[in-house]
């Protein structure tokens, strides 16, 4: 496997999980919305709000290409909605080990309350977490691998990575 990529959804843990598999492995870790806001010269809020999802969306599977395809020995970390174009999916699966990373809804919610910097919680996580996590249910389940993180420490879920990886995906 020449990458792995993180997907889930937002309040996972990705983006923690990847910094610390990454300094494991000694791969390199890219964070897509990261990669995004660069190109973008926007942050995420901001590319939202003065140009539409459609705009973001469109840059996310110009970031997931640019990122992935060509390139291994990198851990990385998706934003939650990556997963919704099958055209995405296809980069993905052909380029690593997909990992989908899940939480419980309380789970999520304690991570992700007051955070200004996801505009499709539109301030109020009690309400939209629920109702996005049903919508997008059966949004991960192509990835190769699923690990639950409730009640995991980041050690154990990078563990569990390893030990997929060490078993060939
Ligand atoms: C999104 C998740 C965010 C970010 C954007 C849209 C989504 O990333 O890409 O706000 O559609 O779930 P995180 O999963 O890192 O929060």
């Amino acid at each position: 496997m020449r990458n792995i990529v993180l997907v889930g959804f937002m309040g996972t843990g990705k983006s923690t999980v990847a910094a610390e598999l990454a300094q494991r492995l000694g791969w390199s870790r890219i964070d897509l919305d990261a990669s995004i806001e660069r190109a973008e010269g926007k942050s995420i809020p901001e590319l939202f709000a003065e140009r539409g999802e459609a705009y973001f969306r469109a840059a996310e599977t110009e970031a997931l290409r640019r990122e992935l395809v060509g390139r291994s020995r990198q851990v990385v970390a998706t934003g939650g909605g990556a997963v919704l174009a099958e055209g995405n999916r296809d980069i993905m699966l052909a380029n690593g080990l997909v990992v989908a990373l899940t939480a419980t809804a309380e789970t999520i919610i304690s991570r992700v309350h007051n955070d200004p910097n996801r505009p499709l919680l539109r301030g109020n996580a009690e309400k939209s977490v629920p109702e996005l996590m049903e919508q997008r249910k059966h949004a991960y389940d192509f990835a190769h691998v699923r690990i639950d993180t409730t009640d995991k420490t980041v050690e154990q879920i990078v563990g569990l990575i390893e030990e997929r990886l060490r078993a060939g995906g």
